[in-house]
């Protein structure tokens, strides 16, 4: 059972465990994501090396930059963050990050893959915070996707 924690924050507590619950469950998906971008940055090789080795990173960056709002959004509910690599092994939702693969392609096909699944579980989200009357939880995921969406189009571009 996730840890809770009292606060005078104006959000009932069956809200708050609904919210954090949801928050937990996209922050394994949000670290899932940062892992593979790095696993691409590493391993990517071909013709467009550098432009995607930093591209990768870029994604990685920013993927941990939304880690850190999600879990932090959670605690200031009052709740839990759950984001050791046991925990996210367990409850991420992505579709597995190929490991073997090191052509460019490979690896734009996979993020692009993999930030489009990311996106539309973000997107779901934004609807779940506004079903459970949490509007800045609900802002926080729709921040989130439009990065999203925008590195989806990056990874992308390279493919068309
Ligand atoms: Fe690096």
């Amino acid at each position: 059972m996730a840890k809770r924690y009292e606060t005078k924050i104006d959000m009932g507590k069956k809200q708050r465990e609904a919210v954090t619950k949801l928050l937990n469950v996209r922050l394994a998906d949000a670290i899932d994501l940062s892992l593979a971008g790095k696993q691409a940055h590493w391993n990517v090789k071909g013709p467009n090396f550098l432009s995607l080795h930093e591209l990768f990173d870029k994604i990685v960056g920013a993927a941990q930059g939304w880690v850190d709002d999600i879990a932090e959004r959670a605690i200031a509910l009052g709740g839990h963050a759950s984001g050791t690599v046991q925990v996210v092994a367990k409850s991420s939702t992505l579709k597995a990050y190929p490991v073997g693969i090191t052509a460019s392609t490979d690896h734009l096909e996979a993020m692009a893959t993999t930030l489009a699944q990311f996106g539309k579980l973000v997107r779901a989200a934004i609807d779940e915070a506004d079903k459970l009357g949490d509007a800045d939880t609900a802002d926080l995921f729709t921040g989130i996707s439009t990065d999203v969406d925008k590195y989806l189009w990056f990874v992308e571009a390279h493919l068309q």
